[in-house]
């Protein structure tokens, strides 16, 4: 059991080989926060680490303990307006109009495995030995609301999954105002918080400033995570790198709007939470009722951000994201979104798919347009086939493309509707909108109201009725705008703050129902290309559409800023046409697919439209992918060199057994007479000697701690660890080279 409870000091400690998470409950009954960081060894007291000597100036809430401010003591899910006046993680709005609540422990349990969060995506276990649990319990005597906040911390994993759940147990309606899923308080300030931020096809940039006094926060109030921010940050120290030193992810498992935020207080200490934002937020908890709030996943490690990142990749990849897809090499699809946009005709999408069985493409995606009478403003919400584009149905298109030897995939956009369509002209009440008012549209369409089941099961009932009968492998969920005027006419006006979350669950609930009922989908998530790219989707979802930025030198920084908190595998990465339609960049096209093969490949573009020297090529790149797409989508995946700040850049993946490795370096700029590269490998057995791309060998701790020096056309030849007369690895802009090293 790797959680300990000291009865005498009621203290908590929840620990694994390298972490340690200990708390105590206080004089006034609240959870306090003690440590959190690298494993301490266990003692049945720890308050000397809580240095909570009252200031001038000060309130505190026990006339019998003048030295004891909660303005002063760190705690592990704050209130407000009892002496702490910093962000709390909660606030319950009473039928007196007051905020002010007096939680106080009342018990607690302890037990082997993970609980379910009904209705929530959330980490789990596949046996109870895996991890542990505590639930504390508190009680707000005068509301009778009870609040428990639940830890489970992984044996094998630095990983702490936190939640917490409210119920209803006295006799007045409440409403959670405020429902973070999680407050920590450290001790210190030292940190550099690490955020991933951009806007549609500029996803996931790591940015990275220093913590100071106040608050530094991200968030989301678009109704979906969202390409501007990314549900997950990392709290670094100032001199950890990638490969050394501590850092700290806190991942939300939650796909609508949130917020992450830190407050360092005036004496240095740093709060940081994370949860469902709390703008447009309220849940009215009638008598009986409960509140569970999403979960957050805490990671922990001392071995530099390339660690942490390997922590999260193992944890979303094995223990978030779910089904037979989970543990299998994704396919090699080819979709037609780039070639043909909506407008096709079963022909034209027949023949992209022949030259795709021709190169050894092994799924075939139909995007949008298929359905309704699709135009750019009309058919959402009409998910029957447009039978002049599609003459036998979704069966009809899906048994030609089997009869190819691939399997079959489609696009859908469930969560929309144009006001041009048959769902619409029925049921204008089904879109999200405010009575009276104008509506805002986003690429022409508005938003359905999933927070009313009825809606959810109108689009599950025409989903299937359209697919029933076909051989359907691949679902690519698309969402492709945010919500605005956020109003739902199912629920009543005092509950109008719940429709945001609502609406996610039922976004949720509508996956499962299609899990449930085709258990063996692989869905790709997709939001605009990756708005909702987040740990949530993942659970449905086991892979995203990363961006609709599909250069290749852009996607170098998009999947490298991914990678930092996100599975290599969770990355849908395609080889697209050039120029490409993004930026008209033209790249290479080998660079192309060294650039995809780190991901869920695959290519968006009509092969038809290709020399035949390059068929041959991409032949090539499908034989290659298969033949290692174990080892790129679940090796060990490192960063080397960062393109935010480079003109090189390199990632590379190693096996489990650290025979075998690929580097992908990737030339974003040229230069004349440039230093040298180097490489520095890491995950490689110092031990070991390794053949790189069948020529040289080199011993593993060369490779690593001297590095792997690429040959440019700017290196001298005589340089390096290569042999003089080798052709240069790469040579002008947008060039690329993998390295292929297999232990002799
Ligand atoms: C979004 C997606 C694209 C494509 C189009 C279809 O932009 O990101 O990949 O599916 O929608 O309309």
């Amino acid at each position: 059991m790797s959680i300990i409870f000291h009865e005498s000091t009621k203290v908590f400690h929840l620990y694994n080989k390298h972490v340690s998470y200990i708390m105590d409950v206080l004089p006034n009954g609240q959870i306090s926060q003690i440590y959190y960081g690298r494993k301490l060894r266990d003692r049945s007291d720890f308050a000397h680490l809580q240095d909570s000597t009252c200031r001038p100036c000060s309130s505190w809430p026990l006339p019998e303990l003048p030295n004891f401010s909660l303005e002063f003591t760190r705690q592990d899910y704050p209130g407000f307006g009892t002496t702490d006046f910093r962000q709390p993680a909660y606030e319950v709005l009473q039928a007196n109009g007051s905020h002010i609540t007096d939680f106080r422990y009342t018990g607690h349990r302890i037990y082997a495995g993970k609980p379910e969060l009904p209705g929530l995506p959330h980490a789990y276990v596949e046996q109870d030995s895996e991890a542990d649990t505590l639930e504390i319990d508190l009680k707000d005597q005068l509301t009778g609301v009870e609040m428990t906040l639940l830890y489970t911390i992984y044996n094998r994993l630095n990983a702490i999954a936190r939640s917490v759940r409210f119920v209803n147990r006295g006799a007045e309606t409440v409403k959670l105002d405020r429902a973070m899923s999680m407050s920590v308080d450290f001790p210190d300030h030292n940190f550099e918080w690490m955020q991933f931020s951009g806007a549609w096809a500029r996803e996931r940039a790591p940015k990275v400033r220093p913590l100071e006094m106040g608050v530094t926060a991200v968030e989301s109030m678009r109704g979906c995570s969202s390409a501007h921010q990314n549900p997950f940050v990392i709290l670094k120290r100032p001199e950890t790198t990638e490969g050394s030193g501590e850092a700290y992810g806190f991942t939300f498992v939650y796909s609508g709007n949130f917020l992450a935020m830190a407050e360092v207080d005036t004496y240095d200490v740093t709060r940081f939470s994370m949860g469902i934002n709390p703008r447009e937020f309220s849940w009215k908890l009638s008598p009986g009722a409960e509140f569970q709030a999403p979960e957050v996943l805490l990671t922990y490690g001392n071995t530099g951000l390339n660690g942490l990142s390997q922590t999260l990749h193992t944890l979303l990849r094995t223990r978030v994201a779910r089904g037979p897809w989970r543990d299998k090499a994704r396919p090699v699809l080819l979709n037609n979104w780039e070639a043909t946009g909506m407008e096709f005709t079963e022909e034209d999408v027949l023949k992209i798919a022949r030259k795709g069985a021709e190169v050894g493409v092994e799924l075939f995606v139909l995007d949008d347009g298929w359905f309704g009478k699709r135009t750019e403003f009309s058919g959402l919400g009409d998910w029957y086939a447009d039978t002049a584009k599609l003459p036998g149905g979704v069966k009809g298109l899906a048994d030609k493309i089997n009869a190819l030897g691939m399997k079959f995939g489609i696009w859908i956009e469930p969560e929309m509707v144009n006001e041009d369509s048959d769902l619409y002209r029925a049921h204008p009440e089904y879109a999200l909108c405010t009575p009276d008012r104008r509506k805002s549209l986003g690429r022409n369409q508005l938003v359905l109201d999933f927070s009313n089941p009825e809606v959810v099961d109108c689009i599950y009932d025409q989903l299937v009725k359209s697919f029933d009968g076909a051989d359907i492998s691949y679902i690519k969920w698309d969402m492709n705008r945010s919500i605005t005027e956020c109003y739902s006419s199912h629920w009543p006006a005092d509950q109008q703050g719940e429709v945001y979350h609502r609406y996610i669950l039922g976004v949720y609930s509508l996956y499962e129902k299609l899990l449930a009922k085709y258990p063996d989908l692989l869905f790709e998530s997709c939001a605009s290309g990756g708005s909702r790219f987040d740990a949530g989707m993942l659970y449905y979802a086991p892979q995203a559409w990363c961006s609709d930025d599909t250069d290749a030198a852009e996607r170098v920084r998009i999947q490298y800023g991914s990678s930092y908190g996100y599975p290599v595998c969770s990355w849908g990465a395609h080889v697209s046409v050039c120029p490409n339609q993004q930026l008209g960049r033209v790249t290479p096209l080998e660079t192309r697919a060294n650039v995809a093969y780190f991901g869920a490949f695959g290519y968006e573009m009509d092969l038809n439209a290709l020399s035949d020297k390059e068929i041959e090529q991409v032949k090539g790149q499908v034989a290659f992918m298969k033949a290692h797409r174990e080892l790129f989508q679940f090796g060990t995946f490192y960063r080397i060199r960062d393109p935010f700040a480079n003109d090189k850049a390199a990632w590379m993946v190693v096996s489990q057994d650290q025979r075998e490795a690929i580097v992908g370096l990737y030339q974003l700029m040229n230069n004349v007479n440039n230093g040298y590269t180097q490489l520095p490998l890491q995950g490689l057995d110092p031990k070991l000697d390794y053949q790189v791309d069948g020529n040289e060998v080199y011993g593993g701790d060369e490779l690593m701690h001297y590095g792997l020096m690429p040959q440019d056309t700017s290196s001298h030849p005589m340089m390096g660890l290569f042999s003089p007369d080798r052709k240069p690895d790469i040579t002008g802009d947008y060039d690329s080279h993998l390295y292929h090293l297999i232990a002799k």
